[in-house]
């Protein structure tokens, strides 16, 4: 059921942008709850019960997000996810972005861009946008399909996206923006919401700038979760995959953010391989790892290992030659289902991985290229190929999960940046 409080979801005769704007600022000033400190503390106890309901809920049915995959844009489609829900049972997953003009665009086929299956769970929708009604519309059509949390994208450099007025990672030069978007999107959900985002863009790159951020989103909106993607955007245009290698990363800005706001959720994310890794940081008091890449370039050995090594419950223990026969099933029941698409080339495109550094990977990315041009199905797909990766890799269970010492995250401790006192806070309680 949606909640009552902030917006409540549009009458169709209503003019919407007027409800948006009137209704969040309920939420993110004193209009509503006056100006005195008892009434600020009313409003801030309000809205933390209201988290805490929400957080119950999804808490109550799955394992909490110490590990999810990535959003990422064409790569974790539904494809994807259910690949690697067929790997791992309680990982986290996170759709691609999509715009909140999409879905309010594609209001007639959502389901394209919104179903996923029961199996997915817990799953995460991300979306972009820089259009309060937009996201408020996108949120409340979304809200149907059940997702665990809404994520709003802050982080991505892309100039498809960031050239499109303050979108993506140049919201984080706004907070003010970020928290009434979140503010609107809250309210016309049941999820829980978080916000992803980089540690700085350009020249604004300071600790203090990243803090200011975080204080005035958490502050001014229910967003008690945030995903910290430990690199600078450089918009200097260089390319959206450059700009997840050259600005360095600094995981002592994620950890001085632990330190700084023991009150948030805060996940950390960014050139974290594997499970023993993943382990690393939250030994360091991560409250969650965020894995792209190597979850999708190598998802069985990145994947494999998180039920046990991770959530420390067993794991799947289906091989990969079983794995594929359940993603066969998928594959054939969900081909052209929207006209042409998916193609068989979508379905088989997260498999491309799940071979990596086998032996027989190389052969049989050949015969995939070969075989894709005639294909009509999976079934036909995988017996043309399968043949060659030996049976020993296709009847193997993931097998024993790496255990390396990884000194990464402890030596940061000497490095965090100096302590942040919140400007504002410091001003109003004066
Ligand atoms: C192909 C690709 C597409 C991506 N698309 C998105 C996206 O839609 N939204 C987002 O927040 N981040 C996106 N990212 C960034 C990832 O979510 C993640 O922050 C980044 O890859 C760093 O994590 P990693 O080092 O574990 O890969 C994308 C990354 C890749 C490689």
């Amino acid at each position: 059921m949606m909640k009552s409080t902030g917006l409540i979801l549009f009458a169709s005769c209503t003019p919407k942008i007027s409800v948006t704007i009137k209704s969040h600022r309920r939420l993110s000033s004193n209009i509503f709850y006056g100006n005195s400190t008892k009434a600020r503390k009313l409003f801030a106890y309000n809205q933390k019960r209201q988290l805490n309901r929400k957080h119950v809920m999804v808490a109550a049915r799955y394992l909490p997000p110490l590990f999810s995959v990535a959003p990422m844009m064409d790569w974790t489609d539904n494809h994807y996810r259910t690949l690697a829900r067929l790997i791992s049972k309680h990982a986290w997953l996170y759709t691609e972005m999509l715009a909140a003009k999409t879905i309010v665009n594609q209001k007639g086929s959502l389901d394209k861009f919104l179903a996923y299956t029961s199996e997915q769970h817990p799953v995460v929708l991300q979306i972009g946008g820089s259009n309060l009604e937009d996201l408020a519309k996108a949120a409340e059509l979304a809200n149907a399909y059940c997702y665990d949390e809404i994520n709003f994208n802050c982080g991505c450099p892309s100039p498809k996206v960031a050239g499109h007025g303050c979108f993506g990672v140049r919201l984080m030069l706004d907070p003010e923006f970020v928290a009434e978007a979140m503010s609107v999107i809250a309210a016309n959900s049941d999820a829980p919401v978080s916000v992803k985002c980089r540690i700085g863009v350009d020249d604004h790159d300071s600790y203090n700038e990243l803090c200011e951020f975080i204080y005035k989103v958490s502050s001014r909106s229910p967003t008690r979760h945030f995903i910290i993607h430990s690199r600078k955007a450089l918009l200097n245009g260089i390319s959206p995959a450059d700009n997840r290698k050259i600005p360095p990363l600094k995981y002592e800005y994620y950890y001085a953010l632990l330190r700084d706001f023991p009150d948030l959720r805060l996940t950390i994310n960014g050139g974290i391989n594997g499970v023993d890794e993943v382990n690393a940081a939250r030994m360091e008091g991560a409250h969650g790892v965020m894995v792209g890449r190597a979850a999708y370039n190598n998802p069985w050995y990145t994947l494999g290992h998180v039920d046990t090594a991770v959530y420390g419950e067993p794991c799947t223990d289906l091989t990969r030659r079983q794995v594929l026969e359940k993603y066969m099933v998928y594959g054939d029941s969900i081909m052209r289902k929207y006209g042409h698409k998916p193609t068989i080339r979508d379905v088989v495109k997260p498999l491309l991985g799940l071979f990596h550094s086998e032996p027989g990977n190389g052969l049989w990315k050949r015969k995939v290229d070969a075989v894709l041009r005639h294909c009509p199905t999976m079934k036909f797909f995988l017996e043309e190929t399968l043949v060659a990766i030996p049976d020993s890799v296709l009847d193997s269970t993931v097998g024993e999960a790496p255990s390396g010492c990884i000194d990464t995250f402890v030596k940061l401790k000497g490095i965090l940046p100096p302590p942040y006192t919140a400007r504002e806070y410091e001003a109003l309680y004066a």
